[in-house]
C-alpha cells in the first residue's frame, strides 16, 4: 500500500515534468557525471584520512615519540585545507550542478527520501569546516592539547559526513528491504552500507598516508633520518589495507547478483575497471608491506607521487564500477538511468515519452522533418544518458551493421538486447522515429529525408515490445535467454 501511494505520487510528479538530459557533445553524460564524482570522492576521502593522520602525528609529537611530527602537522594542514576544502567543496557543488543536468529525477528521488540524512551530513560538514578553519587560523597559538582536541573534532566531523553520505550512495545500488518498507532506516542501513563504510575508511587512511609521504619530502631543511622516521610513521596508516580483500568480497556479496555479474565478466568495461582497481590496490598494498614495513625503505617524492596516482586509479576504477554496475538503474528498482520509473514504462508506451517535451534540441540543427525531430527527442529522453549519437558509446556506430528491421526489433526488445539497458518506454511510432533519426545520422544528415509511414511496421514493433514486456531483464530472464 505504502509502495503504491509512493509510486503513484512519483508517477504523477514524473509525468508532468521532463528534465532534458544535457548534451556534452562527444562525451556521454554518464561519463561526465562519473568524472566529476570520482574527482570529488578522491578529494573528500583524502580530507577524512588527512584528519586521522594529523591526529596521529599530533599525538606522536605530544608523547615525545617523534620530535619532527609537529613540523609535519603544521605543514600538512595547509595542504589539506587548500586541497580538500577548496577543491573538495568546489567539486562537491559541481556534483549537484552536473547531476541536475544529467538526471534530475534521480537526484530528486534521493533528496525526497533522505533530506534529513542529507541535512545531518551537511551539519557535520559544517562542523568539519569550522574546526578545520579554526585550526588553520590559530594553530600556532594553540596549546598542544587544544590543537589535538580541535584535530579530533575535525576528524570526527569529517568521518561522520562520510558515514552519512555513504548510506545514501550505498542505497542507490542496494536499497534492500527499503523497496518494500520505504523505511529510512532500512534504506540507510542497506546491505552494502557496512562493507562500503569500512572499505572507504581504509581508502581514506591510505590516501592520507601516501599524500603524507609526498609531503614529508617537501618539508624544507629536514635531514634524511628525520624524513625517514616520518615516512615510517605515515606508512602505519596503510596497515588496515590488509582487510581490503575481505571487505571487497563482502561488498561483492552484498551486491545484487546481476550487478555482480557485470563486474565479474558480464560487461567487459566493468570488469576492466574492476581489475584496474584491484590491481592498483594490490600494487600499493604490496609496496607498503614489502617496502615500507619489511625493509623499512625510504620512499622519495617521485615514488610517493606515483603511488598516489595509482591510488587515484584504484579509486576511479572502484567508483566507476559502483556507478556502472547499477545499470539499468540509477537507483535500483526505483529509477532507471534514463530518469524513467519502472512503473511508468507501460503508460509511456501508450501515451508517448516526449509528447509533453517542450525543450528545443540545442545541438542538432538541420533536422529534416518532424519524424526525425521526434526521434531525436526520444533519443534524448531514453538513450542520451548512456549513449551519444556519434561520440562515446555511439548508437549510430553500434547499429552500423544492422538493417532497419534489426534496429526496430533490438530497440523494441532493448532489455534483452543488453540486460543493462532499461525496457523501451515509448510508443511504436516513437520507436520508428528513433530508428529514422539513427538512419538519418548514418546517412550523414541530409537536408531532405524520406521516412516510412507503414502501419504494418508499427504493428510489428508493437508486437516485439509486447514480447519483451515492460520489465527490466532479470537474472532469471537472462538465463532463460541463454538456454
Ligand atoms: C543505462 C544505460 C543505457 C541506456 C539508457 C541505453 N543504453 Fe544502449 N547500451 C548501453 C551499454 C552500456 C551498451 C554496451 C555498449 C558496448 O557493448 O560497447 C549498450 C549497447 C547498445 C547497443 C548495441 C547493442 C549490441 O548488441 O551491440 C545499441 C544499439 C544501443 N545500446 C541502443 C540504445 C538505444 C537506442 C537506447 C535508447 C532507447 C539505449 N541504448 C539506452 C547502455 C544504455
Amino acid at each position: 500500500m505504502i509502495r503504491n501511494v509512493h509510486a503513484s505520487r512519483l508517477i504523477e510528479m514524473h509525468m508532468s515534468h521532463i528534465y532534458p538530459v544535457n548534451d556534452y557533445g562527444p562525451l556521454m553524460p554518464g561519463l561526465v557525471m562519473a568524472a566529476v564524482a570520482i574527482f570529488h570522492v578522491f578529494l573528500a576521502q583524502f580530507a577524512v584520512g588527512g584528519g586521522f593522520l594529523l591526529c596521529y602525528f599530533q599525538w606522536l609529537s605530544m608523547t615525545g615519540r617523534n620530535q619532527y611530527a609537529k613540523l609535519f602537522v603544521h605543514g600538512y594542514f595547509k595542504v589539506l585545507v587548500m586541497i580538500s576544502f577548496v577543491m573538495g567543496a568546489l567539486t562537491g557543488v559541481g556534483i549537484w550542478f552536473t547531476s541536475i543536468q544529467i538526471s534530475a529525477p534521480t537526484i530528486g528521488e534521493m533528496v525526497f527520501n533522505f533530506h534529513w540524512i542529507w541535512a545531518t551530513e551537511w551539519s557535520f560538514f559544517c562542523l568539519e569546516i569550522v574546526a578545520g578553519y579554526c585550526f588553520y587560523r590559530y594553530h600556532d597559538r594553540l596549546t598542544d592539547k587544544a590543537a589535538l582536541t580541535l584535530l579530533v573534532l575535525y576528524t570526527f566531523a569529517a568521518w561522520a559526513s562520510l558515514f552519512w553520505i555513504n548510506g545514501i550512495l550505498a542505497w542507490q545500488l542496494t536499497p534492500g528491504s527499503w523497496v518494500e518498507s520505504r523505511s529510512i532506516a532500512d534504506g540507510f542501513f542497506n546491505p552494502s552500507f557496512w562493507p562500503s563504510l569500512f572499505f572507504r575508511t581504509i581508502v581514506c587512511l591510505t590516501l592520507a598516508s601516501l599524500a603524507g609521504c609526498v609531503l614529508v619530502n617537501m618539508i624544507p631543511n629536514l635531514d634524511r633520518p628525520a624524513q625517514q622516521s616520518l615516512v615510517n610513521r605515515a606508512a602505519h596508516l596503510m596497515a588496515p589495507m590488509v582487510a581490503m580483500p575481505i571487505l571487497g568480497v563482502w561488498f561483492l556479496m552484498a551486491m545484487p547478483p546481476d550487478s555482480r555479474g557485470w563486474v565479474l565478466g558480464g560487461s567487459p568495461a566493468m570488469m576492466l575497471f574492476f581489475m584496474i582497481s584491484v590491481g592498483a590496490s594490490v600494487a600499493i598494498g604490496g609496496y607498503a608491506v614489502i617496502g615500507l614495513w619489511m625493509q623499512r625503505l625510504y620512499i622519495n617524492g617521485a615514488t610517493a607521487t606515483l603511488l598516489l596516482l595509482l591510488a587515484f586509479g584504484a579509486t576511479a576504477g572502484g567508483e566507476f564500477v559502483r556507478e556502472g554496475s547499477r545499470k539499468p538503474y540509477s537507483i535500483r528498482h526505483v529509477v532507471y538511468s534514463s530518469g524513467i520509473l519502472p512503473e511508468e514504462v507501460a503508460e509511456l508506451r501508450r501515451i508517448g515519452c516526449v509528447s509533453n517535451d517542450p525543450f528545443p534540441l540545442m545541438h542538432e540543427p538541420g533536422l529534416p522533418n518532424e519524424t526525425v525531430t521526434l526521434g531525436a527527442k526520444v533519443f534524448r529522453r531514453q538513450c542520451a544518458v548512456c549513449h551519444t549519437m556519434e561520440g562515446s558509446n555511439a548508437v549510430a556506430h553500434l547499429t552500423e551493421s544492422w538493417d532497419a528491421d534489426q534496429m526496430r526489433m533490438n530497440i523494441a526488445k532493448l532489455q534483452q538486447t543488453k540486460p543493462f539497458m532499461p525496457p523501451f518506454a515509448g510508443t511504436p511510432a516513437e520507436l520508428e522515429a528513433l530508428v529514422s533519426y539513427i538512419l538519418w545520422v548514418q546517412d550523414d544528415r541530409p537536408s531532405e529525408y524520406a521516412v516510412s509511414e507503414d502501419q504494418a511496421v508499427l504493428q510489428q514493433i508493437a508486437k516485439w515490445m509486447d514480447e519483451a514486456g515492460t520489465q527490466a531483464a532479470t537474472v532469471t530472464s537472462m538465463e532463460r535467454e541463454k538456454r
